[in-house]
């Protein structure tokens, strides 16, 4: 997933600016590796994660090399953290949106209903509610909405009466087999035709909701885009569709600015255009999904700003 070039380099190499970048969703690493071997000497990778397990992972990556800065917080609350370190405009920013692999495969987490564990599924346990605590206390028409919104789940109503009756939950198994039960014994398949175990969609909207995920990127898309350079990128790779659908509508109204007035004459300089949409959405090749099956629902977009 290769976006054309950035014209970011290019100016910070004429400009002698120093290339300072930032990656929103450090994870392991992989995107902040791969990037930092691109980059000079003088860049800076300024990186994020509210997972402290990531945080530390990326601790020692930083002693490594000494371009990178790994902060422990939320994409939202990047102001702040950019504040602190005397930054004010970055040359581009990546952000890899949802659940990490070490964070599906630790069952003590709670987020996949593969292994047994506690039912708690948030990206931060330094606080918040965990998935246990809300499924526990949470009104039933509240659960259909979540169900339904963030997994588009068929049989939300179902389930949800099926979890209340089934109180106080507390493992991942527990409420894998509660889902299962509440559904026809059909086998679920997914758009592209695969099988899907029965609690996919329900797991997938508790985790969203208990981080916050669509408020998150929301909230934090604004800032993201305030703090380019002019030339600079910002480069998002969603898994769901509602993320996918807030990326695509927020570039498009961070691209063309505030609505001018209709029928009202402009002066030129109010019809400037604050950034521009880079190319179509890139999804994995088949190539790369073989490799890696979770990038089979990656789509990844691009704004460049350009004032
Ligand atoms: C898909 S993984 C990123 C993987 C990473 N690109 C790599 O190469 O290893 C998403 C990461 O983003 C983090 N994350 C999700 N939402 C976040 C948020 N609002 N603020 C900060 N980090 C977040 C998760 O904790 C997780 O580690």
């Amino acid at each position: 997933m290769v976006p054309e070039r950035s014209t970011g380099e290019d100016l910070d190499a004429a400009d002698c600016v120093e290339p300072i970048y930032v990656d929103a969703t450090y994870g392991r690493g992989g995107h902040a590796r791969a990037l930092l071997k691109r980059l000079p000497a003088a860049a800076r990778l300024i990186a994020i994660d509210r997972d402290v397990a990531a945080v530390a992972a990326g601790q020692d990556h930083a002693e490594e090399d000494s371009r990178l800065t790994i902060c422990h917080g939320r994409f939202s609350q990047l102001d702040p953290v950019l504040d602190d370190l005397g930054i004010a405009h970055v040359t581009g920013v990546m952000m890899d949106l949802g659940v990490s692999s070490p964070q599906l495969d630790a069952a003590e987490r709670g987020f996949s209903f593969r292994g047994d564990g506690p039912l708690d599924m948030r990206m931060d346990q330094t606080q918040g509610e965990t998935a246990a605590q809300w499924l526990n206390t949470a009104a039933e028409d509240r659960i259909v909405h979540v169900l339904k919104t963030l997994g588009e789940e068929r049989y939300a109503r179902r389930i949800a009466r099926a979890i209340k009756a089934a109180r106080p939950l507390t493992s991942t198994l527990e409420l894998a087999e509660i889902v299962s039960r509440a559904q026809p014994r059909r086998p679920q398949r997914s758009k592209q035709g695969r099988t899907k175990h029965a609690a996919t969609r329900a797991f997938q909207a508790v985790r969203m909701h208990v981080n916050d995920e669509l408020g998150e990127l929301e909230c934090a898309l604004q800032t993201l885009f305030d703090r380019l350079r002019p030339g600079g990128r910002l480069a998002i790779i969603t898994f769901h569709s509602l993320e996918d659908r807030t990326v695509k509508l927020s570039f498009r109204r961070l691209a063309s600015g505030t609505p001018l007035p209709r029928r009202l004459p402009v002066r030129e300089s109010e019809r400037q255009q604050p950034g521009k949409v880079i190319g179509r959405p890139i999804r994995a090749s088949a190539a790369e999904v073989a490799g890696n099956p979770r990038a089979r629902s990656a789509t990844l977009r691009v704004l460049e700003r350009l004032a």
